[in-house]
């Protein structure tokens, strides 16, 4: 940080309201050059919201101001100097019918089925590089739809990073790595230090506080939309920082309670895509983990125990019933539940409102005599589950795409649980939720399992396994190669079954 010069971006009593709600309070922030400075709070504190209107595309009311360090090093009105703020928004913002070189803004999309996209091969070449400096690579020609979570973020984030005007512009990054993986959030998070280092100021938006304590200088608190703490990372730690964005502490879930109910999922040798003979016995109240590093397997897993995937060969039972591969309706009928990461894409109808989306998996319980569903119980049963997931603001009729991030998470958990499954396939659970409603969550699957639910959880969070299962196993390379009793699980042992230094010492007492 250059000492006395004027900051690069300047947030001044910043207020924003919706109808019927203050999503942002008078909120000041300063960023200057070389510095990364975290955003954090609760999910719907305000934290896009603020983003959004850096980047216009909502206004703000009226009393506030923005502006942005101009080239002679002077403080200028926001509107005058847009293009030195670049983004990644929390829904990464990309076409998914358009290939990696037309959303980076290179070539020109097909002009019609069948025309194949123009774009030549310099900026074909032009694509692979920008996305090569995340230490990748893929097809750059194909629609980005079809890439992993992990891809779409590079994409995202290389376009971000490919239009800069100087040196000392600023990122702003909205919750960039709920996709990614340890490696690359490694990768990401060496490319955000480079532009720091040269001069830009990042504004930096994570739930995950030790990614937090380990990028950024400087952590600016929301709480429902005013900023409740600014200081040097140097000065708060992990408990700190939760105390101050759940304005309380928060406990870790207590799994208490035996794990030895009969078996409910029985799997025995499937396939597909990149897993290659599966097999698990699930019991009745048991929470079983599966840990593995992006593209391991271990993101196909429950889609393909549900249905959603295509599998080859072997057998799935569900209480005895055979589930054929591609049937989801019979999974459901059988008491599956399934939470897929991507919540946009198949877990939640972003136009349907928050009781829709709620009660929308089984209308049957809700049905009168005459095929009339029961609105009034239905609200009332909508009304107990916002309670449940404390979701914010707890307004049964607000489409789900009003919702934030985090809260969108909570009604799709919640609108499964409500059906109290007899096999519940969890992926990524809490990928993006606030740590106060991540607890939430944990004592709601906890209470599922002490209810007798068998449980399968996908997740690259190894600390939320550590905390949440009963036993784990760790994929690579498609495989199961090793099962973590819960005695000895911890994060460390995950880790290194993951990046496969310890395939053999799979009774490993050492820890
Ligand atoms: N277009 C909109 N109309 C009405 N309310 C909105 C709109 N966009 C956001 N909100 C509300 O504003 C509040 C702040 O939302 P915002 O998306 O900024 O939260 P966030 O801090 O980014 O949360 P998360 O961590 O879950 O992403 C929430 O209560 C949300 O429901
Ligand atoms: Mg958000």
């Amino acid at each position: 940080m250059i000492a006395g010069s004027a900051p690069l971006l300047r947030v001044h009593e910043l207020s924003k309201t919706f109808p019927g709600l203050k999503a942002l309070d008078e909120v000041s922030l300063d960023v200057h050059a070389g510095e990364v400075v975290a955003v954090l709070g609760h999910n719907g504190s305000g934290k896009s919201t603020l983003v959004k209107i850096l980047a216009g595309v909502h206004q703000a009311d009226a009393g506030g101001s923005v502006q942005v360090r101009n080239a002679e090093g002077r403080l200028t009105a926001w509107s005058a100097a847009r293009e030195e703020l670049h983004f990644i928004h929390q829904d990464l913002g990309l076409a998914d019918i358009l290939s990696t070189v037309e959303n980076l803004g290179l070539g020109k999309p097909a002009r019609g089925r069948g025309f194949a996209p123009v774009h030549t091969a310099a900026e074909r070449r032009h694509a692979q590089q920008l996305i090569a400096r995340f230490g990748v690579r893929f097809d750059v020609t194909a629609p980005v739809g079809g890439l992993s979570p992990a891809q779409r973020a590079i994409v995202a984030i290389a376009r971000a990073m490919d239009g800069w005007t100087r040196q000392d512009n600023v990122l702003v990054l909205d919750e960039p790595t709920t996709a990614l993986h340890g490696d690359e959030v490694r990768i990401l998070f060496d490319a955000v230090r480079r532009v720091a280092a040269s001069g830009a100021g990042v504004v930096f938006i994570s739930h995950r506080l030790d990614e937090v304590l380990s990028l950024a200088d400087r952590a600016v608190v929301l709480r429902d939309g005013r900023v409740v703490a600014d200081e040097t990372t140097s000065r708060l730690d992990h408990d700190a920082m939760v105390k101050l964005i759940a304005g309380r502490e928060v406990a870790d879930v207590d799994l208490t309670g035996g794990s030895g109910g009969p078996p409910v999922l029985t799997v025995s040798g499937i396939s597909g895509e990149e897993i290659q003979d599966f097999s698990l016995t699930l019991h009745a109240g048991e929470i079983v983990g599966v840990g593995g590093l992006q593209g391991s397997g271990r993101e196909q897993l429950s889609a393909m125990l549900f249905g959603a995937r295509h599998r080859r060969g072997g057998r799935v039972e569900v209480a005895g019933r055979e589930l054929a591969s591609g049937d989801t309706s019979a999974a459901i009928g059988s008491g599956v539940a399934y939470v897929p990461a991507d919540r946009r894409r198949g877990g939640a109808i972003m136009d349907l409102t928050v009781r829709e989306n709620l009660t929308l998996p089984s209308l049957r319980p809700l049905r009168r005599r005459l095929g009339r569903i029961d609105r009034r119980a239905e609200l009332a049963e909508t009304r107990t589950w916002m309670r449940v997931v404390d979701l914010r603001p707890p307004a049964p009729e607000l489409p789900l795409k009003l919702l934030s991030g985090g809260n969108q998470q909570k009604v799709v958990m919640a609108k499964w649980l409500r059906l109290e499954p007899r096999v519940l396939l969890l992926d990524e659970p809490t990928q993006g939720v606030d740590v106060g409603a991540k607890a939430a969550i944990h004592e709601l699957v906890v209470a599922a399992k002490n209810s007798g639910t068998a449980v399968l959880v996908c997740s690259s969070d190894t600390k939320e396994l550590v905390s949440l299962c009963d036993r784990v196993l760790v994929f690579k390379d498609g495989r199961v190669i090793s099962e973590v009793a819960r005695a000895q699980l911890t994060e460390a042992r995950l880790v290194r079954d993951e990046l496969g230094l310890d395939a053999n010492l799979k009774t490993d007492n050492t820890e």
